[in-house]
């Protein structure tokens, strides 16, 4: 192969025995067996055992016992089988083993800040010595992965007439719910780049170019509160399509995840996905994002409650609320410490309680059980199949906020139960029919749920002219859902610039406004837009999945901390006082450095934020 290696560390069989081989690679380990060395030498194929023994070059074996972890060799010897008894199963090249009689030392390393074969707690650790971490073979084979996932994707699409195109990431701020990331310009004087939350406006532009079929690998920007699946720049399948409906691009996107997880886990995914209307979702799953790995549905309870004298369930439903609960099937023993968890967790997203009622020696415990009539409780008991063990769980008060609620509290017993612990199942779904647009209370006005282009439903176009049915329009928009996690979401798209003027108004955008922020695509919309739609895949997400991993920063070469910062290059930094005032830039920090990170924060700051359950930005 080459000057310094003839195979690969996973290469060499028992067929070879007999043979020379030079292998190269990082020394994983060593050790020394009364004078006879054995190095497992790693490569980012796999691992070789190479041997150094006395009684076959004496002068090798003395070199060897230099060699220390990590060292890069390359050496050269005779491919032997390993004795009787010997062989290690667990690996490929387990059957034989290179007898050395040529050391190249090509580059002493340093003692490893962490030992490289053992799982590492601090991630700060590992991040600011990624070039480290990465050479564990599970990142090794998570970034393997995800490049078989893109390759797979790449092909899928080109099969289907696709186009990749790059687009600007100097480019204007888009609207995606997130705050922007600016770039200042320096030959315009107080102007700013954004860098894109989305390449959203120039994939409809190339539609309007009438490119037709347009996906890239896209690389997007949100300054948001990072989580355990959000990071500060991450990648997109970005993907655009004219002349198609809902259905093209659903059919389009179920036949690309096919070809992806075939390829990836060699696993056949049945198609086509489960639907749900957001709807349902919140109703069924109080989520828009439904993990129906497991069940815990969330059940009506108004019939039941209609006439009960328990205060808490007869007001929420007297003043158009709703009652439903969840029957969390064998999780009696919760302990008190657990219910007062659950308790606190409902309250942090707005309930006022949440009672519920264990039953154990065929007995309904619970402080409310006596304000239950024995209707009640035979319909109750009905309705969630009550039995022996059972723990309920209720939520009373406003629809969205039972929903949500008990959507939380799902989760969480799911994951006390650990329900989903060693499942190998990919429940992919398609969540539709979002609202188009949700009451901004704060700022009492109306934001698009998903983003201003989306096209509302057909027959729901009509709702857009009076403010009191803003709230009854269904988008024709879409996510995927896979597991629980939204892995890709998208629409087909407003394409008349009247309509497209019209929904800007609906969101309190000016005409004047319009025209300086979104003048040029709804200037491209009067010169024959044709209809379009489109989607976009979180490519890190989908690739954490498949990897098993529980964070996106497993599956990113290079990834940001949940403070967003690079501990390895240490960025973001300040910079030379010089460079800011080429750019027109005075910052407001006290002292210089001021504004650069702190990069020895406790551990704990980091981890609190990872908890956080995801929402939709
Ligand atoms: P959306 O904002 O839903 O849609 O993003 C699409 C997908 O990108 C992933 N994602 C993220 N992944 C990691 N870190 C983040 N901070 C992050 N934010 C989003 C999610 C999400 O489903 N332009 C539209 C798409 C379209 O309409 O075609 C868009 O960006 O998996
Ligand atoms: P209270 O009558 O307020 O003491 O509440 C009795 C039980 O009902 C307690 O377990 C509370 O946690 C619970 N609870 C109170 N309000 C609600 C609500 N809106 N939804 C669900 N449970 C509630």
């Amino acid at each position: 192969m080459s000057r310094y290696r003839t195979h690969s560390c996973d290469q060499l069989r028992p067929a070879d025995v007999g043979q020379n081989a030079t292998l190269a690679g990082w020394v994983d380990s060593r050790r020394d067996h009364g004078g006879v060395i054995f190095i497992d030498l790693r490569d980012r194929e796999g691992i070789t055992q190479v041997v150094f023994r006395p009684e076959e070059n004496a002068a090798v074996a003395g070199q060897s016992h230099a060699l220390r972890s990590e060292d890069v060799i390359s050496v050269t010897g005779k491919v032997s089988p390993r004795l009787a008894g010997k062989e290690n199963a667990n690996l490929p090249t387990g059957a034989i083993e290179l007898v050395a009689d040529s050391l190249t030392v090509l580059n002493k390393a340093d003692v490893p800040p962490f030992p490289l074969d053992e799982e590492i707690t601090n991630e700060d650790l590992r991040l600011s010595h990624r070039y480290l971490d990465l050479r564990r073979p599970r990142l090794r084979r998570n970034i393997q992965q995800r490049h078989r996932i893109v390759k797979a994707v790449r092909d899928f699409l080109d099969g289907a007439g696709f186009l990749e195109i790059e687009t600007p990431v100097l480019s204007k701020s888009t609207p995606e719910g997130a705050r922007d990331f600016l770039v200042p310009s320096r030959l315009q004087p107080g102007a700013f780049y954004a860098l894109p939350q989305a390449p959203q406006q120039y994939k409809q532009l190339l539609m309007v170019a009438g490119l037709e079929k347009y996906f890239q690998i896209a690389r997007c920007f949100r300054d948001e509160d990072l989580r355990a699946d959000r990071q500060p720049e991450f990648t997109q399948i970005d993907i655009e399509a004219s002349f198609v409906e809902r259905e093209d691009i659903i059919t389009m996107v179920e036949g690309m995840l096919k070809h992806v997880f075939k390829a990836a886990l060699d696993v056949e995914i049945p198609t086509p996905f489960p639907r749900l209307t957001y709807a349902e979702a919140m109703d069924r799953y109080g989520s828009d994002k439904p993990d129906t790995r497991f069940g815990l549905e969330l059940q009506d309870l108004g019939d039941t409650f209609a006439q009960s004298s328990f205060k808490v369930f007869r007001g929420a439903l007297d003043s158009g609320g709703v009652v439903k609960a969840i029957n969390a099937k064998g999780f009696a023993g919760i302990t008190t410490g657990q219910i007062e968890e659950l308790t606190r967790t409902a309250q942090s997203y707005g309930a006022k309680g949440l009672a519920f009622i264990k039953v154990e020696g065929g007995e309904w415990k619970s402080p409310i059980v006596k304000f239950f009539s024995d209707a009640e409780k035979a319909a109750l008991t009905e309705k969630l199949a009550i039995a022996e063990g059972d723990l309920i769980l209720f939520g009373a008060d406003k629809k969205e906020v039972v929903c949500e609620v008990l959507g939380r509290i799902r989760l969480r017993v799911a994951e006390i139960l650990k329900l989903t612990a060693g499942l190998k199942v990919w429940n992919l779904l398609w969540v539709l029919d979002f609202p188009l647009l949700a009451y901004n209370a704060e700022e009492a006005k109306w934001d698009a749920v998903h983003h201003p282009f989306t096209r509302p439903l057909p027959d729901d176009v009509t709702l857009l002219k009076n403010s009191a049915d803003y709230g009854k329009a269904r988008a024709d928009a879409y996510d995927v859902v896979l597991n629980g996690v939204e892995v890709g979401g998208g629409s087909i798209r407003i394409h008349e610039a009247d309509l497209q003027a019209r929904l800007f108004s609906v969101l309190g955008i000016s005409g004047e406004q319009q025209k300086e922020m979104f003048g040029h695509i709804l200037k491209a919309f009067s010169f024959g837009a044709p209809p379009h739609g489109g989607i976009a895949f979180g490519l890190d997400r989908l690739v954490m999945l498949l990897c098993g991993e529980d964070s996106i920063r497993e599956v990113i070469a290079f990834p940001k901390n949940n403070r967003a910062q690079d501990l390895m290059s240490h960025s973001p930094a300040a910079v030379e006082p010089r460079q800011l005032r080429d750019l027109h830039i005075q910052t407001t920090a006290k002292k210089a450095g001021d504004a650069a990170p702190q990069m020895a924060q406790p551990p704990a700051q980091r981890i609190v934020a990872e908890h956080d359950p995801d929402g939709k930005p």
